[in-house]
């Protein structure tokens, strides 16, 4: 009798486990998730500053440094090609799956994605600036603008402001745009840029990085094994449901990027691959690409943070000459890549969680996400005002939003002196000896190894790596 009411009831739970409730219908979603890690676009991830936060009452701007992220972009070559060799295909399997009643998609999902098309995709746009990036660097420089008029509201000289973007199209657009949004004007001269650039592509220059981080597959361990863990795995389960067709891992990248891609090209609409998600499986993938980022750029690795120093001994020399001499332009504008303004901002100090990150714990209070701090468009901006009794003041904003760094004793920015403290460390700034490779790790660990066989020196950067985070 008991054996039956317990197999009846394990009957009925298994019954019901696919219909105990109705499948998340992203249509119906009044207030979906927009948190799409690096490429989130800016509107979602950006704050709103006031005047006064960047200029306290009793001060005056002097001078302004930005370091930006290029705005939103097309996919890569490789990621264009996925695009449309793929996408048009599952999308038709998608829909005859649920013609034959597989799938679980509400009939708003079914129709936003039967209504999608390939669109504007082209390789030959591959990487370049979205005319949604335009506008993002437009009305990032008008606000500040609006927020800036004693620096900004002046017609455009060489002498008084200074530009400068790394040799990709995505940046001099993102410059261009950026001059039109300050100065209405996009034929300003901008010069051509370096390459390489030491101080917006550190990371390029940097030997130490490359050996250690970027051609090092254990350096990214517990974003690998996330990626091949339980979470991911049921997020696989959940999409090859929704869907009503089988999808591997790599399909489920395909589908995250074409989701957050043309997510992000229009922000106000619904992006139709979206609907393969629910919001909770969209929170795995942003810790997947929150791990890959802190691992890549952040606290992750020693090396992350130490070759950052380019861009502010930059922003301390431009500060002082100001300071000391009163001298030099009324804004500094560079723009850069995502790396090159996470780890600038991770040197600070800024998004750092008592604990390292790790595959095992997918912590949702964690200060980490680069939904917020690596955005498209995300930028840093230091403003240097002078103030009462000769004080200057330097305040601190993230995307628009005032930042709080350690050090300092106000939740907006710094006293000069504090300000100069905090610097100190990025003034001897010598990547030939921060890159430089110790004999015991040079040559190329990682090349063409999988996991099983990794030499020894990687082994052991793995024990070491946990005591790095120290
Ligand atoms: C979505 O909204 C429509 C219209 O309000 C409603 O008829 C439908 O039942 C909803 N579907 C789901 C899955 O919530
Ligand atoms: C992509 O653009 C090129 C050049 O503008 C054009 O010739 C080609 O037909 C386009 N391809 C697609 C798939 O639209
Ligand atoms: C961002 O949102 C605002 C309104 O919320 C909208 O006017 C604007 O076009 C959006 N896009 C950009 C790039 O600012
Ligand atoms: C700025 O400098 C460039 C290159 O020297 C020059 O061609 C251009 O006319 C200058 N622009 C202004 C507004 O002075």
């Amino acid at each position: 009798m008991w054996w039956l009411l317990v197999s009846l009831l394990f009957l009925g739970f298994i019954m019901a486990r696919p219909r105990n409730s109705q499948p998340y219908c992203f249509t119906n979603d009044t207030d979906r998730y927009h948190q799409f890690a690096t490429k989130t676009p800016y509107n979602y991830s950006r704050g709103h500053f006031s005047s006064l936060d960047l200029v306290p009452d009793g001060c005056v701007a002097v001078q302004a440094w930005h370091l930006i992220r290029h705005g939103t972009r097309y996919p890569d070559k490789d990621d264009t090609e996925h695009f449309v060799l793929e996408l048009p295909g599952m999308q038709t399997s998608v829909l005859k799956a649920h013609e034959k009643g597989q799938g679980e998609l509400c009939e708003g999902d079914l129709s936003l994605l039967s209504g999608w098309s390939l669109g504007i995709i082209n390789t030959s746009w591959a990487s370049i600036l979205a005319p949604e990036g335009e506008l993002e660097m437009e009305g990032l420089a008008s606000r500040y603008k609006v927020a800036l008029p004693s620096l900004f509201d002046q017609q455009f000289s060489n002498d008084s402001f200074k530009f400068r973007h790394t040799a990709s199209q995505r940046t001099k657009a993102s410059a261009t745009a950026y001059s039109k949004g300050l100065f209405d004007d996009a034929s300003i001269y901008i010069p051509p840029a370096l390459d390489p650039d030491p101080l917006l592509k550190f990371y390029d220059m940097c030997e130490k990085y490359k050996v250690e981080v970027e051609d090092n597959p254990a350096a990214r361990r517990e974003g690998h094994l996330f990626w091949e863990g339980p979470e991911v795995g049921k997020v696989v389960d959940s999409v090859s449901h929704r869907l009503g067709i089988p999808c591997t891992r790599g399909e489920l990248k395909l589908l995250y990027d074409a989701c957050r891609f043309y997510q992000a090209w229009q922000p106000a609409q619904p992006s139709p691959w979206c609907v393969a998600f629910t919001p909770h499986d969209l929170q795995v993938l942003e810790y997947y690409y929150d791990l890959e980022e802190y691992y890549t750029a952040g606290f992750g690795h020693n090396i992350n943070t130490a070759m950052a120093c380019p861009p502010l001994q930059d922003v301390y020399q431009h500060f002082s000459n100001a300071v000391w001499r009163g001298q030099g332009p009324r804004g500094i504008f560079y723009f850069t890549h995502s790396k090159a303004v996470i780890s600038v901002m991770s040197r600070l100090g800024l998004y750092r969680d008592r604990a390292p990150l790790t595959h095992r714990h997918m912590n949702p209070r964690r200060l980490w996400r680069t939904s917020q701090h690596g955005s498209f468009a995300t930028n840093l901006a230091f403003t240097l005002s002078i103030c009462n009794q000769n004080r200057w003041w330097v305040s601190v904003a993230t995307s628009e939003q005032m930042a709080a760094l350690e050090g300092c004793e106000g939740p907006r920015g710094c006293s000069w002196e504090e300000f100069t403290q905090l610097l100190s460390g990025s003034q001897h700034c010598d990547l030939d000896v921060i890159c430089a490779v110790t004999p015991s790790g040079s040559g190329s660990p990682a090349e063409g190894k999988g996991w099983e066989g990794m030499p020894m020196q990687i082994l052991l950067s793995i024990l070491l790596a946990s005591d790095m985070f120290l």
